[in-house]
């Protein structure tokens, strides 16, 4: 016991106003560009989600294997891996190398390259559901062909999309993703279907995570309008929401049932659970899968792998795929590298990044608990979520009980302690994580909550 009861730390919260002195202190550096960067920069970041970083947007200089440095010359074990790209870690060799050769031969052409065939190449040979792959820049693009190969393929307009997973910023998607309090209870009961953009969403019908009649009822009440039902494996942006003992498999069931695609979101899952991704580690097999991040190990690349009926509706152009940059060589090179990095060993680098996250879960888990705080944890291996809250979440607004203000004077504290961790609690491993990278990581914890 570290001599600390719940309430004794919520109230004092981490020593949130301390720790917020102590790194603005440390940090004026990115203080000044952040201010430079919000006169001709729109909002001051490039993607939304960077401005809630407390106490503000960090700036950075480098960054090599588990570790990250910012301007003001503080450096920090990385956890937040750019938002999940970096399976590798920061500036891995092999694909620097890899990079450099190619960039000497041109960074793109527009045209056909070897590249592209022999990441596709072993793209098939790792993934279950592909016979083929078709190759973009983002996850938010990728998504947009696999919805469009499942309408086409079927005839249908409509998706099933689940409460509080991500697939992009897309309007077609951008729907009931973190839903406010005041929109549920508006809903009445009801799944959460209002866009974050700017369109009412006219095809996606939002059903509940883990919540089997929610999808049977979606069906009944869309007769023959399904196209597909698309969905985070490992809800990885709705605090790595596990699925139910079962619950892939009766997706698996109902899908083929109603004539309607299985798309696997594995944007954040693919390469990062197994090689196979989460089709792999929980051995249920989608027709279509989209992957980003990992497979680009920090370039813009994204794929679609799927079976071939569904893939060679591209072939017979039926549905165009399209993009000036899509196979661009930079990024098949920096993938064709990584791939070779994760596969070379014959599964023990998986093995060993597994160890190292539960690991570090566990420890971060009982140190809390023990200090009286009700903690949560849920992930796999590699990608965990670490939340305040009472009793594991299994929807969406399960998670929105979790206390997501301590939370974040726990990063800020971290932060202090020279550990950086993304805000809503999602912790990415990469395999340049060590042992001592995780037991600094619990000293720093373990500090925090004996001030
Ligand atoms: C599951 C999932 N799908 C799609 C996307 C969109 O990918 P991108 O940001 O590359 O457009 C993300 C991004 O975080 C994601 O987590």
């Amino acid at each position: 016991m570290l001599g600390h009861s719940w309430n004794d730390m919520a109230a004092n919260n981490f020593n949130s106003s301390a720790r917020e002195a102590s790194v603005r202190a440390k940090t004026a550096e990115s203080a000044r560009l952040y201010n430079r960067a919000q006169q001709s920069l729109a909002g001051g970041v490039s993607t939304s989600l960077r401005r809630s970083a407390r106490p503000y947007p960090l700036y950075f200089s480098s960054g090599k294997g588990a570790a990250i440095h910012d301007v003001d010359g503080n450096s920090y074990v990385d956890y937040a891996m750019a938002w999940g790209p970096l399976i590798l870690g920061h500036a891995p060799p092999a694909v620097e190398r890899a990079i450099v050769a190619q960039a000497s031969r041109g960074l793109t052409y527009g045209a056909q390259h070897n590249l592209e065939y022999e990441v596709a190449e072993r793209l098939t040979s790792i993934i279950p559901c592909a016979d083929q792959v078709c190759f973009a820049n983002s996850g938010t693009e990728i998504v947009q062909v696999a919805l469009r190969l499942a309408r086409a393929a079927t005839g249908r307009r409509k998706f099933l999309k689940f409460e509080g997973h991500y697939h992009g910023w897309d309007d077609s998607v951008l729907l009931s993703y973190r839903p406010s309090a005041e929109q549920i209870a508006a809903a009445n009961g009801a799944p959460v279907g209002v866009g974050l953009g700017q369109l009412p969403s006219t095809q996606a019908v939002i059903v509940e995570w883990n919540n089997r009649q929610s999808v049977e009822a979606a069906f009944a009440a869309n007769p023959g309008e399904i196209s597909a039902i698309i969905c985070e494996p490992l809800a990885c942006n709705c605090s790595c929401l596990p699925p139910l003992d079962g619950f892939l498999e009766f997706l698996r069931e109902i899908t083929n049932r109603h004539g309607a695609l299985l798309i696997f979101d594995e944007v954040i899952t693919g390469f990062r659970l197994a090689p196979g991704g989460a089709q792999e580690h929980y051995g249920i097999t989608p027709d279509l899968a989209t992957y980003a991040k990992a497979i680009g190990a920090g370039t813009p690349l994204s794929a679609l792998a799927g079976k071939r009926e569904f893939m060679d509706l591209i072939a017979s152009g039926k549905v165009v795929h399209a993009g000036t940059l899509n196979g661009n060589p930079i990024s098949l090179a920096a993938a064709k590298a990584a791939l070779d990095e994760l596969t070379k060993d014959g599964g023990n680098i998986y093995r060993e990044m597994h160890r190292r996250g539960d690991t570090l879960r566990a420890g971060l888990q009982t140190m809390l608990q023990a200090a009286g705080l009700p903690v949560v944890t849920n992930g796999v291996g590699p990608v965990f979520h670490l939340s305040f809250a009472a009793s594991p979440p299994r929807n969406y607004r399960d998670t929105m009980k979790a206390d997501a203000a301590l939370y974040s004077d726990f990063a800020l504290a971290l932060l202090d302690e020279g550990v950086m961790v993304l805000p809503d609690g999602r912790w990415y491993l990469s395999t340049a994580h060590t042992d001592d990278d995780v037991a600094a990581t619990l000293a720093a914890a373990r500090r925090i909550l004996e001030q």
